[in-house]
């Protein structure tokens, strides 16, 4: 084979190839352009309006844990431990690239440390370990090193957006366009910024498009709340611009754009608790003490703004499955192929598992993490509690019907049930309607004399998500103090309230709040992934590439609603995303509270604001 190269310019800026843009087939689950009505006659008619343009720049994954893959061969068996969100994922990719069979794969990623959405897909480096170690007959391990991952893992996508909202005197909106463009490689993964301007804000005339643009550098990829979090900055921005050039509150000018119903969809709200996200975060950060003149807040040299942000993110489930192991001596063991990536996802499922069957938590063991194990297809998007609860629901029901088998024909004190007419409690089984009539899983097995008894759950395909308009939702309030001498922002109080459904672990979950605001705030002020003029990053180091540290993040205060979403199981809503929606507006809207400068390009440097 004889291989000629034509050179031929790369192309590397987003702004440059903007008139190559195209549409994208799908915008993360949902169309890539929706029209509603006339928005441009309606903003022409508006009383209020703002029209204008905001950028996020590229940023990279800076997990603490760096990537790292250590493969060996068996035989005709492909092993690999693997720093990966997705095992199943991983197993799939590699039976596929070297032509064996799923069985022949085995990925083990019980816990890694950190994933963001940058360990959800298989980088180069994890097939070459493979390729390596079939080629030398001995394992290979690679480790990234931290240029590295800027240089052989992708980040977000840049992006662009032109918001123009229009509103009438009675500050209720009239017109909302969001036109959004992100780049791609050969994979047309958009950066879907239109996500949160379809489910916030009622509307009769709207205007959405996600566009995206092909260039020549490293494929972009997920990053937490991928289309959301730099669509946010874009919407909830432009929010603070119209709530500001009609003379109200940025929280009373949400407060009379709350839909009834889904603005683009059309679908009901089955659990929508926005309106008492406001009115909480209000409450406990003070707002009603905000003067609402920009510069009028000072404190000495510092310029102190109080900025808002509303936040959404779509309930998701994935599809996959757990094993549920009963043992003799009363336990149970669930398995399942997902990843620990950090967030306490097993925690949470050890606790639904042990609620579910009855039993206490310490008789419940949760093990994960191979991909030899039930399939998880749940490598992010906030679903992975969602969806092992629900396949955790289907094998307890499983598990009650095989009980019941065994329980038949014999003294059992269940003897005859039928599966509707059990419950589960007690370390057993009773009858709903006869308490009494009880018997520990121990002494249904003893009788049978089984050692275990073995079932498998599904979980349900997540339907619903699309009958219905289903997200978790908040509201985030921040103080920022901005030095007048040297232009540096620093954010001083936080405090964000929100609606995300039941909370299993208020412990694990409050953690997931405070890590997404903090990349918030990093996004907001500091994080940006600069390119020299051949498409090489030019900051690939914890030195130059900026991530927040200790004393960037001021305490930083979680309320939640804990009200259950009636249609997932454990009434969970996911939240590992959700907090970093909205962050960044948050902090630009208190630096132009704080300074009058308004700042539409990520991240708010000091020369940005001297
Ligand atoms: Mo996430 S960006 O869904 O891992």
């Amino acid at each position: 084979v004889r291989i000629e190269y034509a050179p031929a310019p790369a192309e590397i800026s987003l702004d440059a190839g903007m008139p190559r843009a195209f549409t994208p087939s799908n915008s993360g689950f949902e169309e890539s352009d929706t029209r509603i009505g006339d928005p441009e006659a309606a903003l022409r008619g508006a009383a209020h309006a703002v029209d204008a343009a905001y950028a996020t720049p590229q940023e990279n994954h800076c997990a603490m844990e760096l990537h790292a893959t250590l493969a060996w061969w068996d035989g005709g068996d492909l092993h690999l431990r693997d720093a990966t969100q997705y095992p199943y994922g991983v197993k799939e990719m590699l039976a596929k690239k070297f032509g064996l069979s799923k069985a022949r794969v085995h990925v083990e990623a019980p816990f890694i440390g950190g994933g963001f959405g940058g360990k959800a897909a298989a980088w180069p480096h994890v097939w070459l370990a493979a390729a390596a170690a079939k080629t030398v007959g001995r394992p290979v391990q690679i480790v990234l090193s931290r240029a590295q991952t800027f240089t052989m893992t992708g980040g977000r996508s840049p992006t662009r957006s032109r918001v123009a909202l229009g509103a009438d005197a009675a500050g209720q909106l009239v017109a909302l366009v969001h036109e959004g463009a992100s780049m791609c490689t050969g994979d047309v993964f958009a950066e879907y910024v239109t996500a949160p301007s379809r489910h916030l804000y009622a509307c009769p005339n709207i205007a959405l498009s996600q566009k995206v643009v092909r260039l020549d550098r490293i494929q972009n990829s997920f990053m937490r709340a991928p289309g959301d979090a730099p669509g946010s900055f874009a919407l909830e921005s432009a929010m603070d611009e119209l709530a500001w050039a009609a003379g109200l509150d940025p929280v009373e000018l949400r407060l009379r754009n709350e839909p009834d119903r889904n603005p683009t969809k059309g679908t009901d709200f089955p659990s929508r608790h926005l309106r008492e996200c406001y009115a909480l975060g209000a409450e406990r950060f003070g707002w009603g003490k905000r003067l609402p003149q920009p510069r009028s807040m000072r404190d000495g040299r510092a310029l102190v703004g109080w900025g808002m942000a509303a936040c959404v993110y779509p309930v998701q489930q994935f599809t996959g499955s757990v094993r549920l192991t009963l043992g003799a001596d009363g336990t149970a063991t669930v398995a399942s192929g997902h990843a620990e990536m950090g967030t306490g996802t097993a925690t949470a499922q050890a606790q639904a598992t042990a609620e579910r069957l009855g039993l206490p938590l310490a008789k419940v063991r949760v093990v994960h993490g191979d991909s030899d194990m039930p399939p998880m297809r749940t490598p992010g998007g906030s679903a992975t509690t969602a969806t092992i609860a629900s396949a955790v629901w289907s094998a307890r029901d499983a598990l009650v019907r095989e009980l019941l088998v065994l329980a038949k024909g014999t003294d059992s004190p269940l003897d005859g049930a039928r599966p509707d007419d059990v419950e589960t409690g007690s370390e057993g089984l009773h009858l709903k309607n006869q308490p009494g009539r009880h018997e520990t899983y121990r002494a249904l097995l003893a009788r049978a004399g089984r050692d275990a008894v073995e079932v498998t759950g599904k979980a349900a395909l997540p339907y619903k998500a699309t009958k219905h308009s289903m997200h978790a939702y908040g509201a985030h309030f921040c103080e920022v103090r901005v030095d007048e001498g040297t232009g540096t922002a620093h954010v001083a109080r936080w405090v964000g309230a929100f609606d995300g459904g039941r909370i299993i672990n208020p412990r694990t979950a409050r953690s997931q709040l405070v890590g997404a605001i903090t990349m918030g705030i990093g996004m907001a002020l500091l994080e940006e992934t600069v390119l020299d003029g051949n498409g090489w990053v030019a900051n690939a180091n914890l030195a130059e590439y900026h991530v927040p540290v200790q004393a960037d993040v001021p305490e930083i205060e979680v309320h939640f609603l804990d009200r259950p979403e009636p249609l997932t199981p454990l009434g969970v809503k996911g939240i590992g995303e959700l907090g970093i929606v909205g962050a960044a507006a948050a902090v630009a809207n208190a630096v132009f509270h704080a300074t009058g400068k308004r700042v539409r390009d990520l991240p708010i440097r000091l020369d940005k604001l001297l």
